[in-house]
């Protein structure tokens, strides 16, 4: 059995969490962790895992965590996270970080972006990035995986295989997202109020989303030249899930069928991602761990169309396929 702990256990992302780990043959959740007062009981957190697990969630120091926990899952938001984070390994435990703290690539980078000081710049550009289907390997063998951002987990997958291949430019290609809301949070905000977001879809961050860097690093990373991606969100009315298309130029001549079959090749051995030939939709991929993708042809450019669940393949169930590669376990196991 691996002991595990969830730091951030009162959030949304902890809370599908929990639910993939409780069905996990190998995993004992042992600790739970939130700043409120009076160690609040599970079920009054999360009343829908009544009766599932018996815990208390506390807020304890990083040594009492690791003591308890060989594997350590943050749900904390950037720079709260790496702040524990560091010294949870400091005590020995194996780390998965839900937040952006280790998934860029430099410090300049991380600063301009996210406007704090970094709590373990020593560790950023050394940490794998926790998409399994690309990086397997490093994540394997890590005590600390940086779990990728919701946004661009199905446009990466469906960019990197093509770009690599250079069927398409790395230039020139832009994301369009439609965002659950659960994707901001269950900490409360202004714009995820229901009377600001029920019947309206609004764009945010344009120009200026946090998860720009992250697309172009991670592709540049993979594919070896320098990638650039235009990126707007638009928060739609809908609890979870993300539709992304992502408009490209092709490289040469190249037709939708040597792109599917370009997808299909390099994903034949990833369970979670399926090439599919219909249109994808967050209906397709709700409370799953799959990321369905799909090409079209529009006009002299290609759209690569992407539907992911962002608290399962877009965090939590990511977050346990990396779990179940650091530990040796089934890919699948629990997913
Ligand atoms: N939501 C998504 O779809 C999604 C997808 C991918 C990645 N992520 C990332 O995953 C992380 C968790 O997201 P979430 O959606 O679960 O957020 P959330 O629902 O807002 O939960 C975050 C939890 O972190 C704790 N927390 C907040 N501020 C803190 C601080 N300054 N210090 C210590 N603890 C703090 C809170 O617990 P207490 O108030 O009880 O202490 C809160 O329950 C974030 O880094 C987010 O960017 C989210």
């Amino acid at each position: 059995m691996i002991q595990v702990g969830i730091l951030g256990a009162t959030g949304y992302t902890a809370l599908e969490l929990l639910k993939l780990l409780l069905r996990h043959p190998e995993v004992e959740i042992t600790t739970l962790t939130s700043r409120q007062e009076d160690r609040p009981h599970l079920a009054s957190i999360h009343p829908e895992l009544t009766g599932r697990l018996n815990l208390h969630l506390e807020n304890l120091a990083p040594q009492t965590i690791a003591a308890k926990a060989d594997c350590v899952f943050s749900c904390l938001p950037h720079a709260a996270s790496a702040a524990l984070v560091k010294q949870v390994l400091a005590a020995g435990s194996r780390v998965i970080d839900f937040s952006a703290d280790y998934r860029l690539q430099d410090l300049e980078t991380y600063l301009k972006w996210y406007g704090d000081e970094h709590p373990d710049p020593e560790r950023i550009g050394h940490v794998p990035y926790g998409l399994p289907e690309l990086f397997a390997d490093k994540i394997r063998s890590a005590d600390l995986v940086a779990n990728p951002g919701c946004n661009p987990t199905a446009p990466i997958l469906g960019l990197a295989p093509l770009l690599k291949q250079g069927l398409i430019q790395p230039y020139d290609i832009i994301v369009d997202a439609k965002c659950g809301v659960s994707g901001a949070g269950r900490t409360p905000k202004m714009a995820t109020l229901f009377p600001e977001c029920n019947e309206s879809v609004t764009p945010y961050g344009v120009g200026q989303h946090r998860h720009t860097p992250e697309f172009n690093q991670i592709l540049t990373q993979v594919t070896q030249q320098a990638v650039d991606v235009l990126f707007t969100p638009h928060l739609v009315p809908m609890s979870r899930g993300i539709l992304t298309t992502t408009y490209v130029l092709p490289q040469g001549t190249r037709d939708v069928s040597e792109l599917m079959s370009s997808l299909r090749a390099f994903y034949a051995d990833c369970p979670f991602v399926r090439i599919v030939e219909h249109l994808p939709s967050t209906k397709h991929t709700l409370e799953t761990n799959f990321c369905d993708l799909t090409v079209r042809q529009v006009r002299n450019r290609f759209a690569i169309l992407g539907s992911i669940d962002n608290l399962c393949k877009g965090a939590s169930g990511a977050a346990v396929q990396n779990f179940n590669l650091m530990f040796g376990f089934d890919e699948t196991t629990a997913l």
